[in-house]
Parts: structure tokens; sequence; C-alpha cells
């Protein structure tokens, strides 16, 4: 199965690492092109390739791993996003005071899956920091607990084995209007927590 990472920052790459140590093809992109990734692929390990945003959303996953203000610029650029699996690591802040963007209630990953008109959305990966998401997942004799949810019961079964193979816990925390309200940048109770499942 090969993965296109949207996004080559502390998130993107942290994800970037925990799949290629579990084997999968990754094609890794950003706002400024495949060259501009030559250092980054150099010091990742496994099978990496650097790409346009284009080539990665041609993969069989989706890590979009853009800020919550560049997120129309990535909807824009690609004109069909049906039935693409995407995983939103997104957490809705916007700069200069990185306070909660303006949501009217909702949760941030039913507007990024309105945005992406068509797409199968799976939230996850966004309760840690980079440094927590790329160090091994393996705690105390147990495995660190991955928050995850969507609306398409495939797309979840497909995320949730990502994550069994990266070797964390992946808890299913419901539909995306429920359960990416409970792991949302700060309004909710989830992110920060590191549980580890014994
Ligand atoms: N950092 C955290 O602690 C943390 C934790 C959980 C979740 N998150 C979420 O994860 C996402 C990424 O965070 P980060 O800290 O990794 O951000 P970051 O370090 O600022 O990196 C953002 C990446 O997005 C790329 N990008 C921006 N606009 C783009 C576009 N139009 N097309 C392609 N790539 C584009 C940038 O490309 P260039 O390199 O070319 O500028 C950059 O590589 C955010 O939504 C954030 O809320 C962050």
């Amino acid at each position: 199965m090969k993965i296109g990472i949207i996004g080559s920052g502390g998130i993107g790459q942290a994800f970037a690492k925990q799949v290629l140590k579990a084997g999968y093809e990754v094609i890794i992109s950003n706002s400024r092109g495949a060259d501009s990734l030559s250092e980054i692929v150099k010091q990742l390990h496994g099978n990496v390739k650097a790409g346009s945003v284009e080539e990665a959303v041609a993969a069989d996953v989706i890590f979009l791993a853009v800020p919550w203000i560049h997120l129309p610029n990535v909807a824009k650029q690609i004109s069909n996003w049906t039935n693409k699996i995407v995983i939103d690591p997104i957490n809705p802040v916007v700069p200069p005071d990185y306070k909660i963007a303006e949501l009217s209630g909702r949760a941030s990953s039913e507007i990024v899956q309105e945005m992406l008109a068509g797409v199968k959305l799976v939230k996850a990966f966004n309760t840690f920091t980079p440094q927590l998401l790329s160090a091994s997942p393996e705690e105390a004799n147990g495995k660190r607990v991955l928050f995850y949810c969507g609306d398409d019961a495939s797309a979840k079964a497909i995320v949730k084995t990502i994550i069994d193979k990266i070797g964390f816990a992946g808890v299913d925390t419901g539909t995306l209007k429920e359960g990416a309200l409970l792991q949302q940048y700060p309004s909710g109770p989830l992110p920060g927590l590191n549980l580890i499942k014994l």
C-alpha cells in the first residue's frame, strides 16, 4: 500500500517515520515542490520519495498534514477528491495566537469533509506532538492509545490497519460528528492524553 503525505512539517515527518518503519511505501509533498524535500527524504529511512501534491493524492491513503489556514488551497488544488481515503490530523487553530477557528459548534473534520467533496475522511493522529508521534508506541509493557473516527466504515478499517501495523492501540471514537469533537484541539477532552493500553 502506498501512502501519500501532504505537508512535510513536524507531524508529516513524524507520521512518515512510523509508516516507513512499518514497511509502507511513501510519497511526501509540500507547498514548494519535490526539490525542496531532498534533505528530508535523505533523513527518512525506507521506501520514500518526494513528489507533488497531485502525486501524493494518487496514493492509496493520503495523510493531510497542513495547517488549518492552508486547507482551502490544498482543497482547490485537486479537482476530484471523490472516494479518496484521507487521514485528517489537522487542529483548527489560527495564527498569530493559535486560538480555535470559528467553527459554529461543528467539528473541524466535518468542515474538512465538506471542503474535499466526496472524500472518505478519518480523523486521527491529531492528539500528539510530533515528538510523541514519532516515539516508540510501546511503553510500560503496553501500546500507546491513538484515537480515530469517521463516517466511512471501510476507510476506518484501512486506517485502523495502519495504526495496528505501526504499533499503536487504535481506539474508535465514533462518527466524525461525535468523535472529532472529542479529539479536537484545543476544545476536546482527548488531545494531550498519553494513555497506554495494557
Ligand atoms: N505540531 C503539532 O504539535 C501538531 C500536533 C497535532 C496536529 N497538528 C496538526 O498537523 C498539521 C501539520 O502541523 P505541523 O506542525 O506539521 O505544521 P508545519 O510544521 O507548519 O508544516 C506544515 C506543512 O504544510 C505544508 N503546506 C502548507 N500549505 C500547503 C499546500 N498548499 N500544499 C502542500 N503543502 C502545504 C508546508 O509546506 P512547506 O514546507 O512548503 O511550507 C509544510 O510542509 C496542522 O494542521 C496541525 O494543526 C500539529
